[in-house]
């Protein structure tokens, strides 16, 4: 089974890292030199996969500004010698195409339902086919390129999955912000689950095991959302509806993140500044500099 589409949820409110995110949308934000969602789109792209949709919402119109070509600038960097920059801005030419979908509010809700109801939106454009969801505010680096999401789609056919996640293992003060699974049975890279729960408070936790941001499902999931309720924060979770998969007897399994890979959610002020470091310090051309600034900086204090 090939598996070429992928849902992209950016309609989120980016509540938390406000005001950077008044007018703009945290996927937006720049990490290093590039913003958080194009690290997310290139991943996916050097995954195979192939049809984009983006779950977009208000104050998401710049998503889209950024993936369209831009025939203006490609002739002015070409006039200005900077051709090479095109390079790292021309999607088109990677062969992939870019849909996009507007959250609705629902009647009733003032703001968007939840990820569960974006994922929803989802439903015409994915049709009978498995698919991959990467939320747009989360970066997965890797040392080797090590292709978490073909080691997910390999999982999920080889085992005849209904979801499968990539999962991460957080410090104990951090379950609240995710989504925590409980294992089933024995745990390897790759094991299956019993239950999921979206931010549970510390001493409810089942395990360490985050969501980390990378899922691929079976069409069936759309039929878990229109069976799920408002959940965390009053929200339509994601989780909920993958429950409601287990409840109803089909098999969700997770692998783990290797060690050369790290998720980066950027949806908090602290995880955004450390992203935004590593990035800065890795970068090729820069990197050395901003180092020599840190250590300085860090001599000072
Ligand atoms: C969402 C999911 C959560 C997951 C997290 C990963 O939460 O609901 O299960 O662990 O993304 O980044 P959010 O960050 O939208 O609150």
């Amino acid at each position: 089974m090939s598996i070429e589409k992928v849902v992209i949820p950016v309609a989120g409110l980016g509540t938390r890292l406000l005001p950077a995110t008044k007018s703009q949308p945290k996927e937006m934000l720049p990490v290093g030199r590039k913003p958080v969602v194009q690290y997310v789109v290139e991943e996916m792209i050097h995954q195979g996969l192939k049809k984009f949709l983006f779950i977009t919402g208000r104050n998401k119109r710049s998503i889209e500004d950024h993936f369209d070509r831009d025939m203006e600038l490609t002739e002015r960097l070409t006039e200005s010698g900077n051709a090479e920059l095109l390079e790292e801005l021309d999607y088109e030419a990677e062969g992939v195409d870019f849909f996009y979908t507007r959250q609705s509010i629902r009647l009733g809700w003032k703001t968007p339902a939840g990820l569960g109801d974006a994922v929803a939106s989802a439903k015409d454009f994915v049709g009978r086919e498995s698919f991959v969801v990467a939320l747009g505010d989360s970066i997965i680096k890797s040392g080797a390129y090590s292709g978490l999401v073909q080691r997910l789609i390999a999982s999920h056919v080889r085992h005849g999955s209904c979801c499968t996640i990539a999962v991460c293992s957080v410090p104990h003060d951090e379950v609240h912000r995710y989504g925590i699974v409980k294992p089933k049975g024995r745990l390897g890279s790759d094991f299956e689950i019993e239950d999921i729960i979206e931010k549970p408070p510390e001493n409810e936790a089942p395990s360490r095991f985050a969501v980390a941001a990378r899922y691929v499902f079976n069409p069936e999931i759309f039929t878990a959302l229109e069976h799920t309720a408002p959940g965390a924060g009053g929200e339509l979770q994601l989780t909920d509806a993958i429950r409601i998969l287990l409840k109803m007897g089909h098999t969700v399994r997770c692998l783990k993140l290797k060690n050369d890979e790290t998720r980066y959610d950027i949806g908090n002020p602290e995880s955004y500044f450390r992203a935004f470091m590593d990035f800065a310090l890795a970068d090729p051309k820069y990197g050395y500099l901003i180092r020599q600034y840190l250590q300085k900086k860090l001599r000072e204090i």
